[in-house]
């Protein structure tokens, strides 16, 4: 494999979300889908019929066993799109084998295969990216920029609600299948991770799966940090609002037109030297602006940058040890969440 030249890809996990890397790798011009790779055989030919149709350059292979496929020379990376708790196996055995890899959200079901996985692509000198898919979205990069400028003052806390009435997954819990989007949202925009958290979640559908949940994330600089998650709710709504002293930045997902608003309006404490050191509160209002940008799809966006990594072109943005950041994020909420919401310190 040469910088620059295209390269030879496979998916493993022809499901809900393998298929959207299926039809990418088919398309794009950088990469070649070289095979497919699920345990379920429906699954597999569903997606060759797809492929066959629009897919032009090598001819695909199906494999039922990913270590068969693995074996296969001509084949430069791979993406893992299976149910969670496969990631680590599966992830280990195509590094073991040489392949770069791009692993979907949550990156493993506990911090310490997480690390092992690390700790394995390191060794290899391979790229290892995972699927935290909303740090190749256009309007979290637009936010981003407002943070980073200062436009938005001192940030004082951040909220996410990711909740809807499924889809329910049967291999992890809601939080578990949701919150990885808005950790890895929120440790983007604070370039850091949290100290603490507390979290208190709840099973209205299912015995021992929750479904609904709480989360408070602690940033250095006492910036705090909620998410919303259900599969319960009826209202469907994808929203990260970020509040600071000067401006407040909304990012509605769901919306087609208005996908960040920004509102000039903020309240600061000044101290008012008549009064003694006493606090005056300080209201700006101002207008709400919506920006223009280009909107681009964001996985997409992931699957080219994963490519440029492999290339050496950059660092990604979403590496191993931002996978295994989140997941550790992940099992210390687990343990606030086994007792009713405790503050666990990382
Ligand atoms: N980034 C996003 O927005 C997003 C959205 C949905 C799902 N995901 C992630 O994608 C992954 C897959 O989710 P999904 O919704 O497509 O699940 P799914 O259950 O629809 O599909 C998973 C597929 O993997 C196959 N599989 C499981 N174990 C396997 C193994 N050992 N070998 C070969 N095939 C195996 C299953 O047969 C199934 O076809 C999960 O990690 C999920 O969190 C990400």
């Amino acid at each position: 494999m040469f910088m620059g030249e295209k390269k030879n890809l496979a998916v493993i996990g022809c499901g809900y979300w393998g298929k959207n890397y299926i039809r990418l790798l088919s398309q794009m011009a950088d990469t070649n889908l070289v095979a497919i790779c699920d345990r379920d055989k429906e699954a597999l030919k569903a997606n060759q019929t797809r492929i066959l149709s629009s897919q032009s350059g090598p001819r695909l292979q199906l494999f039922t066993d990913y270590n068969d496929m693995l074996k296969m020379d001509n084949l430069d990376a791979v993406v893992i799109c299976t149910s969670p708790d496969t990631h680590a196996p599966i992830a280990k055995a195509a590094i073991e084998a040489g392949k770069h890899i791009l692993v979907e959200k949550p990156m493993t079901m506990s911090s310490d295969s997480a690390r092992e996985v690390v700790e394995a692509a390191t060794m290899k000198g391979l790229t290892l990216m995972v699927g935290h898919i909303f740090l190749y979205n256009s309007a979290v990069t637009k936010v981003k920029e407002y943070i980073e400028h200062g436009d938005l003052g001192q940030v004082y806390y951040m909220y996410a609600k990711r909740t809807n009435l499924g889809p329910i997954r049967k291999d992890v819990n809601a939080l578990w299948d949701l919150a990885p989007h808005d950790i890895s949202i929120f440790n983007h925009f604070m370039a850091n991770t949290p100290e603490w958290v507390s979290a208190t979640a709840c099973s209205f559908l299912r015995d021992k799966t929750e479904d609904v949940g709480f989360i408070t994330l602690g940033y250095p600089n006492k910036t705090l940090a909620h998410i919303h998650v259900s599969w319960a709710d009826p209202h469907k709504e994808r929203e990260v609002v970020v509040v600071g002293s000067e401006q407040r930045v909304v990012f509605n997902d769901v919306s087609q037109t208005e996908k960040v608003k920004i509102y000039h309006k903020g309240v600061t404490a000044r101290k008012n030297y008549e009064d003694f050191g006493d606090f005056q509160m300080v209201i700006r209002d101002g207008e709400i602006v919506i920006p223009a940008f280009p909107m681009a799809e964001p996985l997409r966006e992931q699957v080219q940058h994963f490519i440029n990594c492999i290339d050496g072109f950059c660092e990604s943005r979403s590496n191993g040890y931002d996978g295994l950041a989140v997941v550790r994020i992940l099992e210390a909420i687990d343990r606030s969440v086994q007792s009713f919401g405790k503050p666990i310190y990382l």
